[in-house]
């Protein structure tokens, strides 16, 4: 092992001692004492057979309707990085290596910096929650999330009173990430919340799926989940979060603002320019299953308006779509 004396360090390598004691300060706010994730943020299908102990459950947020299959969830996706077919993402993702991984903490916050995604989550802290699904594609599926509540980790970053918008940046690497040789849109990734739809009990960061590590292909090491909104909002493979004072640009937005709005909420009353968003497909098995999986109606807010609609309660939900 070569241990090098400290002035042959170079100096980008040397952690300034205000960076430290950010770190410090947010890893006390997180409640982990330097505590390291063995097990999480694995390569794909093999380490996701790996499972994840210590989870809570069950979780007032939970649905009772029947899991869609850890084949479905795993292998019929959305993740552009690595091509636009559904099946493409379990294929070419899998020697993707998602740790060690840093995310970039930036603008409007106090704790801002590079940190390792080790020192933000912790086993101890994960929690399973079962979440309705629903793609603006109009196909929906019941999953197993495992990850923490979004407002732990925005409450140890600690915003300042300006951050009225929160932002996630997905990785942009053209080598790990074969798809953004492609101009399919405009890259890296982002999405983007209001604090108070950040700060909601039901949006979680996850790590996990199936009380396992999270597969590739649905965004390991680290990816949202929102679950009254369309799945595009699910950002994938997060490295950086952002505050702003303003509305953060998000992809899709960007790529068809007529399609795609900011707020993205599920609202069967408000169709797609090309497609009816009044029911879907609850997806099941593959193969024929998939392909005749039952429709069934789509709900406000995707079945979640009960502890999410009075977020909107001054929005014409018509034109902010
Ligand atoms: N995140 C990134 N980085 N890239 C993507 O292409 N696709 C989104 C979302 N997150 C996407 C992404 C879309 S359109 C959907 S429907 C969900 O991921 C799908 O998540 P799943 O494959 O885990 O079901």
């Amino acid at each position: 092992m070569l241990i090098r004396s400290p002035n042959e360090i170079p100096a980008s390598q040397i952690t300034a001692e205000s960076v430290y004691c950010k770190r410090r300060e947010l890893l006390r706010g997180l409640g982990i004492a330097g505590l390291g994730l063995s097990g999480l943020g694995q390569p794909a299908l093999a380490d996701s057979a790996q499972t994840l102990s210590d989870i809570k459950r069950p979780s007032p947020y939970d649905t009772d309707e029947a899991l869609t299959t850890f084949d479905d969830v795993t292998t019929y996706n959305n993740y552009y990085e690595f091509g636009t077919g559904k099946s493409d993402p379990a294929k070419y993702a899998v020697n993707f290596q998602p740790k060690p991984w840093t995310l970039q903490v930036s603008g409007q916050v106090e704790n801002s910096g590079s940190f390792d995604l080790d020192d933000f989550i912790a086993p101890h802290q994960l929690e399973e929650r079962i979440y309705r699904m629903r793609c603006v594609e109009a196909w929906s599926m019941v999953i197993p999330w495992v990850g923490i509540p979004l407002a732990k980790v925005i409450e140890a970053c600690k915003p300042t009173s300006n951050a009225k918008y929160v932002a996630f940046i997905g990785l942009h690497d053209r080598q790990r990430m074969p798809g953004q040789r492609f101009a399919v849109l405009d890259w890296p990734y982002r999405e983007g919340l209001r604090m108070d739809e950040a700060m909601h009990p039901l949006s979680m960061l996850v790590v996990g799926v199936y009380g396992r590590v999270l597969p590739n292909q649905n965004g390991a090491p680290l990816r949202l989940i929102v679950p009254w909104k369309y799945g595009f909002k699910g950002i994938k493979g997060i490295a950086g979060i952002h505050f702003s004072e303003n509305q953060p640009a998000t992809s899709w937005n960007l790529s068809a603002p007529n399609e795609y709005g900011f707020y993205a909420n599920v609202n069967p009353n408000v169709d797609h320019p090309r497609w009816s968003q009044a029911s879907e497909r609850r997806l099941s098995g593959n193969g024929f299953g998939r392909l005749f999986a039952g429709r069934i109606d789509t709900h406000p807010f995707n079945g979640y308006a009960e502890q999410v609609a009075h977020l909107y309660s001054d929005l014409d939900l018509a034109k902010h779509f």
